[in-house]
């Protein structure tokens, strides 16, 4: 079984899975819209994908031969793994990814390697990569901002880290759009070849069902490679269609949302760990997810906001006593807090 969340969680308040509070942007949902009275999926995807690439490479000021459209992130990491059979992948925990599955089923060794935790932070050691020097062919993921922990890591000690090491960084940027930095595509031309950038559009534009997300890389041999095994038809024709539009003729405005959502997500998320700090250990965050470490366990937390219908995330594989919740909207998160503390008074009683 491949465990990740998801499916239809109507009814419920869902902390659970880390997607933009503020919703589908206006300019994306009413393509969406176009695409189905077109009666698009009708119609096979142009399985180069000329327009999506443009209208990435436009959108983010790169170039479009140094792109993949992808099945979301996932399938980034998945097809950039299958393609490069590395020596060993290192993955730094507690992570985001199917590697332990997809390294077992491909003969490859996977090292874990914790991060540190200082205080309420934890930290990506460089010296651990950097030590790894003498073994060539090995793929380094690096998520920034990491998933379940909310850290960052420097982009610009990524790039310095890159040229001294000879493995391939695989930089997955999931959520950089909704953290308060930038994304290291604003540097690419600094980007050494061994860099591969994986991103995605679900989380910022909340399209979790669409399947869109992108790899970068200054390899053209490798993008190029990534191109034939991917499946031919890997995106749908709606996502293809009202992607390829919006991000073109919207712009500007999809970019100043973007960065109302960096502003609105801080200012919650600052409120969110300033309350929840009465009850748990907070973990510091630059994005729009808290982890958290509770006295008891965090099971017991779990199923106790599931009756009143509230979704949160435990993580099982990296300790009982912790969850990840997401930053939402100011009422949601004040719904949130408030279940929080009628369940710790409840505890406290018994
Ligand atoms: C760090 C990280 N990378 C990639 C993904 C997958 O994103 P997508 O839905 O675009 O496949 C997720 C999803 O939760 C994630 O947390």
């Amino acid at each position: 079984m491949r465990f990740h969340g998801g499916g239809y969680l109507k009814g419920f308040l869902d902390f659970s899975s880390n997607i933009n509070p503020l919703g589908v942007p206006k300019p994306i949902e009413e393509e969406i819209r176009r695409c189905l009275k077109e009666e698009i999926y009708k119609y096979y995807p142009d399985s180069n994908y000329l327009n999506i690439k443009r209208a990435i490479s436009y959108f983010y000021d790169v170039e479009a031969e140094n792109i993949v459209q992808t099945n979301g992130a996932s399938e980034a990491l998945s097809l950039i793994v299958l393609l490069l059979k590395p020596k060993y992948l290192v993955t730094f925990e507690p992570s985001f990814g199917d590697y332990e599955l997809l390294t077992k089923a491909l003969n490859v060794k996977l090292i874990k390697h914790r991060l540190n935790l200082v205080n309420d932070k934890f930290i990506f050691e460089f010296d651990f990569v950097k030590n790894l020097k003498e073994e060539k062919l090995g793929l380094i993921i690096i998520v920034n901002p990491n998933n379940p922990t909310g850290s960052y890591v420097d982009i610009d000690k990524i790039i310095e880290l890159a040229h001294e090491t000879s493995n391939i960084i695989l930089l997955d940027e999931a959520y950089s759009e909704v953290s308060d930095y930038d994304t290291i595509l604003k540097k690419h031309e600094d980007l050494p070849k061994n860099v591969v950038v994986v991103k995605s559009f679900t989380k910022v534009f909340s399209i979790p069902g669409l399947r869109i997300g992108f790899i970068y890389s200054r390899n053209r041999e490798l993008i190029e490679k990534i191109d034939i095994i991917r499946p031919i038809w890997n995106l749908n024709s709606i996502v293809d269609y009202s992607l390829s539009k919006a991000l073109t003729s919207y712009k500007k405005d999809l970019w100043s949302f973007i960065n109302h959502t960096k502003k609105y997500i801080k200012n919650e998320r600052k409120m969110l760990s300033h309350k929840l700090s009465n009850y748990f250990q907070v973990y510091k965050s630059c994005t729009n997810f808290i982890m958290l470490k509770s006295n008891c366990s965090a099971k017991v937390i779990h199923d106790m906001l599931l009756k009143r219908r509230i979704k949160i995330r435990t993580l099982n594989n990296f300790g009982k006593e912790y969850l990840r919740i997401s930053v939402r909207r100011r009422e949601d998160n004040e719904v949130l807090i408030k279940s929080i503390r009628e369940i710790f008074r409840n505890i406290k009683r018994h």
